[in-house]
């Protein structure tokens, strides 16, 4: 896998495809992590005199144009960023938007409009490949949040490209994500959260061949609490992942892997309205929780125990908040937890997706070694999956 510093780039013209799906209200950006994280590699690529074409997906347009997901807000707030002019393409074929791309000066940027404008960018189309890298001379991919999807732009595009590497953001993320799980720096301890065990199976599996302990927070909780046993009112479970909690819980006993549920909640006895309306009805044990109550964020004496578990830590994973933190009632356990991460005195890396959300709304972005720009794909990535993304790479000719 070779990153854009180790090919011959210098005056040439790259085709860089960026991961610019960010979150849109009323067409303005309200979290531009994923365009200031590609900065590096364009910086970089504008130092050395390329001329420089940026292509992208936002949202889940359906092989048709469709002005809301324009991805003109953003080429807008990446000129900002650069200081420099960066042009907006019409589309990312056709042959208004080929002469602007021949048109290229170096220092000259030009963003093509949502790939998925055309349906051979989800299909995997090679001849929708070929005509899009034949716009530029080297292909290079930056684009990590996108790196589980075998679309055009992700695996073709390099299968057709006369040449290509990958980004200083993606190669950052392989670090991270990859060779500190690999090989980390011990003690090593996950927290993991969200609402769901079943979209977490997978990773935390194989986290429990990685690391000497386990903290599992948010409404994932339940489900271990409940497969134990224990009572959890109307909270959310998925009693169909009972045996499938046991068998993580037998597993981490059998490897010596310390596994640590909540011991204390904050709960609501507002069950069936909408999250945001939910009122806090105060902190319970973990086995008194009343029959009428939903659990909604771990309690203090929970986020005192995962401190003590994570003090020691040289390394540390969290991916998934500790409550439904978007109802500020039920968001202290995850900002707990973030400031505990954030202390930790060896490397704390943060999965993307909601943890970032919180990690930003909590101050400490930059108290974290990383903050992966993924959400799917770093889930996939910590699972040990080979991406598509990089395994294209991997093959490609260059
Ligand atoms: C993401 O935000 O997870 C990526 O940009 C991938 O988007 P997708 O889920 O629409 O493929």
């Amino acid at each position: 896998l070779l990153r854009i510093d180790q090919i011959d780039v210098a005056g040439k013209k790259l085709l860089i495809r960026v991961d610019y799906n960010v979150p849109l209200v009323d067409g303005v950006i309200t979290d531009d992590l994923r365009i200031r994280a590609s900065l590096p590699t364009i910086e970089y690529a504008l130092s050395k005199g390329c001329s420089l074409i940026l292509c992208s997906h936002l949202g889940k347009a359906k092989g048709v144009p469709d002005p809301k997901y324009s991805l003109a807000p953003t080429a807008k707030r990446l000129s900002e960023l650069l200081e420099r002019e960066v042009r907006m393409a019409p589309d990312c074929l056709g042959e208004a938007t080929r002469a602007m791309a021949a048109a290229l000066k170096p220092g000259e940027v030009l963003m093509l409009e949502n790939l998925r404008f055309h349906p051979g960018e989800t299909a995997g189309d090679m001849d929708f490949a070929k005509e899009v890298m034949s716009m530029a001379e080297v292909y290079v991919c930056d684009a990590f949040g996108t790196a589980h999807r075998p679309h055009a732009s992700m695996v073709a595009f390099a299968q057709v490209a006369a040449k290509c590497c990958a980004g200083f953001l993606l190669m950052k993320e392989w670090q991270f994500l990859g060779e500190a799980v690999q090989s980390p720096t011990r003690p090593f301890v996950a927290v993991s959260g969200g609402a769901k065990v079943s979209s977490k199976l997978g990773v935390l599996k194989n986290l429990l061949t990685k690391v000497d302990a386990m903290c599992i927070g948010g409404a994932m909780a339940n489900t271990f609490l409940a497969a134990l046993g224990h009572t959890v009112g109307k909270s959310l479970v998925e009693s169909d992942l009972f045996e499938a909690a046991r068998e993580i819980m037998d597993e981490a006993k059998k490897r010596g892997v310390g596994f640590y549920l909540p011991v204390d909640f904050i709960i609501s006895k507002d069950a069936g309205k909408p999250i945001s309306e939910m009122q806090p009805a105060g902190q319970v044990p973990f086995a008194s929780i009343p029959d009428d109550a939903v659990v909604l964020d771990i309690g203090p004496v929970t986020a005192g125990l995962f401190a003590l578990v994570l003090d020691p830590a040289k390394t540390v994973v969290w991916n998934g908040p500790m409550g439904a933190f978007e109802n500020p009632a039920f968001a202290q356990g995850s900002y707990t937890v973030a400031h505990i991460v954030a202390g930790v005195r060896g490397l704390s890396i943060v999965g993307g997706g909601d943890t970032d959300v919180v990690v930003h709304q909590a101050g400490l972005a930059d108290k974290m070694a990383f903050i992966s720009t993924g959400g799917g794909a770093s889930l996939e990535f910590l699972e040990g999956k080979e991406l598509p993304a990089f395994k294209a790479l991997k093959e490609c000719q260059s």
